[in-house]
């Protein structure tokens, strides 16, 4: 499985990560094209049903970014958003489903840099665990 290029899903707070995204482009700062960025108004927004969806409808991972904790818009829509990703995490383990390939990042507008960095990162552990087996797209 050397050339799998997995895709994973990044649902991406317009206030935060959605800006850190932007702000990597103008910078010129690379990040695999393995990404596909979802806007959402706070990742608050975010359901169990929405992340298991993304993982059963083509992608291979996914990840939540959203606002650094204490300063979400919408005050604990972050908090909430990460006890979902948890959610799903342990929903995964429970069907031996490598849980690694959901996550959440909490990051500031400013963090082009770091934006770059987790989706790298992402993508590399996505890469090491190779296709989703939820992915009924490829079935
Ligand atoms: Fe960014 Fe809530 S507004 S996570």
């Amino acid at each position: 499985m050397d050339n799998f290029e997995p895709l994973i899903a990044v649902f991406s707070c317009h206030y935060c990560s959605y800006a850190a995204a932007d702000l990597a482009g103008s910078s010129r700062i690379q990040y695999p094209p393995n990404i596909r960025i979802i806007k959402v108004p706070c990742t608050g927004r975010v359901s169990v049903n929405h992340i298991l969806m993304a993982l059963e409808n083509g992608s291979d991972g996914v990840y939540v970014a959203g606002c650094l904790k204490g300063t979400c818009h919408f005050i604990r829509g972050n908090y909430k958003a990460e006890k979902r990703v948890q959610y799903v995490r342990d929903l995964l383990s429970e069907i031996n489903i490598e849980p690694e390939r959901v996550q959440m990042y909490f990051m500031s507008a400013a963090e082009g840099n770091k934006f770059a960095e987790v989706a790298r990162e992402m993508t590399e552990a996505v890469k090491t665990l190779g296709p989703s087996p939820l992915n009924k797209s490829k079935s």
